[in-house]
C-alpha cells in the first residue's frame, strides 16, 4: 500500500477543542454547514502534509480562543512503515515532531505531499504575478529540498538587499558583493521553476484537454533576465549582475530590487491569447483545474506515489462539467479529502464510494 493518511487529531486548534478524524484511503467528504470548521481541518491537514498553510497564519491563529497551545497531528502509513507528524504551537512559535523527534517544516515535507483546491485559487489566472509564481514554488518546495531552500534563501537575499538599498549613503562594494551572492541563487531558482514548470506544462495540456477538448493551453515563464531555456546557470546569473547594474540609480530611488525571479510572469494562454486579458471566467477555471490536475500527476512522477488531493468548497463554485473533471482524478487512486456544504454536488458513484463524514450539529 502507497503511503496514506490514516489518522487526524487535532486539540484546541482552530475552532476545535477536540477532532479526530479516520480517513478513508478513498475520498472522505466532510460536510457540514458554514462556519463549522471544514476549511480549519483542511489546513491542519495542509501544515502537516506540507509543512505550512495557505492561509499563511501566524502561529497564534491557530491555537483556539481562550487556550494556551494548538496540537495537531497526523499518522501515515504504507510502504511498510508508519510516520506520526505533529504540530505543536505554543508561545506563539510552532514546531513540528516526526516520530517524536523536532524537525523543521522542511521535515514533514513530501513524506504524503499534499495538493491543495480551495476558492482562492479560483481566480489564480488574473490575480498579481506573486500568486503565480507562489503557487508553482509552494509546489516545487513538496518535492525537492533544493529548491525549498533556494525559494527561502532567495526571498531572504532580496529582503536584505532591500535593506541596502534603502541605506540614505550606499555601500557600493557591498552591494556588489550581494549581486554576486543573489544572482547565484536567483538563478539556480530560475532553473528550478523553469524545470518544474514545464512538468507542469506537459501534464496541464493533457488534462485541459479532457476538459476544453477544442481549445490550447499554453504555458509561459517570462523572465525579467529574458529567455531561460537553454542558458546556463552561469549566464543567468551574468545576466541578473548586468541587470542590477544597470538599474542601480532606479533601484535606489525605488528601494528596491527590480530584476529578478521574485519580478517573474507565469502567462497562460489559450490558443495564443493571454487568458487573463481574454479568457473568460470559465475558461480561466479550467486553467487552474489543469493545474492542479498536473500537480497531482507531476507529484506521481517525480515522488512515484500520489499526493493526498485536498478540495476545499470549490464544488459549488464549479459547473457539473468541472466537477466531473475534478473528482475523475480524485477516483483513480489519489487520496481526496473534500469539503462541501452540499451532497448534491457529487455523483451517486462517487457518493458511493466515498466515506462521508458530518461536522458540527447536523
Ligand atoms: N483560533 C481560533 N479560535 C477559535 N475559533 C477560530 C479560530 N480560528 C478560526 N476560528 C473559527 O473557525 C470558524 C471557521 O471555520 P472554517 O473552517 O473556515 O469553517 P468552514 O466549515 O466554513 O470551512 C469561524 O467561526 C472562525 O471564527
Ligand atoms: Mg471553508
Amino acid at each position: 500500500m502507497a503511503m496514506q493518511l490514516t489518522h487526524l487529531t487535532v486539540r484546541d486548534f482552530r475552532s476545535f477543542e477536540a477532532y479526530d478524524l479516520d480517513p478513508s484511503p478513498a475520498t472522505t467528504i466532510l460536510v457540514g454547514r458554514n462556519a463549522v470548521g471544514k476549511t480549519n481541518l483542511v489546513e491542519a491537514l495542509q501544515l502537516l502534509t506540507a509543512g505550512q498553510s495557505f492561509r499563511r497564519p501566524a502561529p497564534r491563529d491557530l491555537v483556539r480562543e481562550g487556550a494556551r497551545a494548538a496540537m495537531a497531528a497526523a499518522r501515515l502509513e504504507g510502504e511498510g512503515r508508519v510516520v506520526d507528524i505533529r504540530l505543536d504551537v505554543t508561545g506563539g512559535k510552532r514546531s513540528f515532531k516526526r516520530n517524536g523527534k523536532g524537525v523543521a517544516a522542511a521535515g514533514v515535507r513530501g513524506i504524503v505531499p499534499s495538493v491543495l483546491f480551495c476558492p482562492d485559487h479560483l481566480d489564480m489566472v488574473k490575480r498579481s504575478a506573486r500568486v503565480r509564481r507562489e503557487a508553482l514554488d509552494d509546489f516545487g518546495m513538496q518535492l525537492n529540498e533544493q529548491y525549498a531552500k533556494l525559494v527561502s534563501a532567495y526571498a531572504r537575499s532580496v529582503e536584505q538587499r532591500n535593506a541596502l538599498l534603502k541605506e540614505p549613503v550606499l555601500d557600493t562594494g557591498l552591494l556588489e558583493a550581494w549581486d554576486e551572492s543573489i544572482a547565484l541563487t536567483g538563478a539556480a531558482l530560475l532553473q528550478h521553476r523553469c524545470a518544474l514548470l514545464d512538468r507542469v506544462r506537459a501534464h496541464m495540456a493533457e488534462a485541459y484537454a479532457t476538459i476544453a477538448p477544442h481549445e490550447e493551453i499554453g504555458v509561459a515563464y517570462e523572465a525579467t533576465v529574458g529567455p531561460v531555456e537553454g542558458a546556463s546557470r552561469e549566464e543567468l546569473a551574468d545576466r541578473l549582475v548586468e541587470a542590477f547594474r544597470a538599474r542601480r540609480e532606479e533601484e535606489r530611488r525605488r528601494g528596491m530590487t527590480l530584476t529578478g525571479p521574485h519580478r517573474d510572469e507565469i502567462v497562460f494562454t489559450i490558443d495564443g491569447r493571454d487568458a487573463r486579458a481574454f479568457g473568460s471566467q470559465g475558461q480561466q477555471r479550467s486553467v487552474v483545474l489543469a493545474w492542479k490536475m498536473a500537480e497531482v500527476r507531476v507529484t506521481r512522477d517525480i515522488l512515484g506515489r500520489y499526493p493526498l488531493l485536498l478540495l476545499d468548497d470549490v464544488m459549488s463554485e464549479l459547473d457539473a462539467s468541472r466537477r466531473d473533471a475534478i473528482m475523475g482524478i480524485a477516483e483513480r487512486s489519489v487520496q481526496t479529502v473534500v469539503t462541501t456544504t452540499n451532497l448534491g454536488y457529487f455523483s451517486h458513484e462517487v457518493l458511493d464510494g466515498a466515506k462521508v463524514v458530518r461536522i458540527g450539529d447536523e
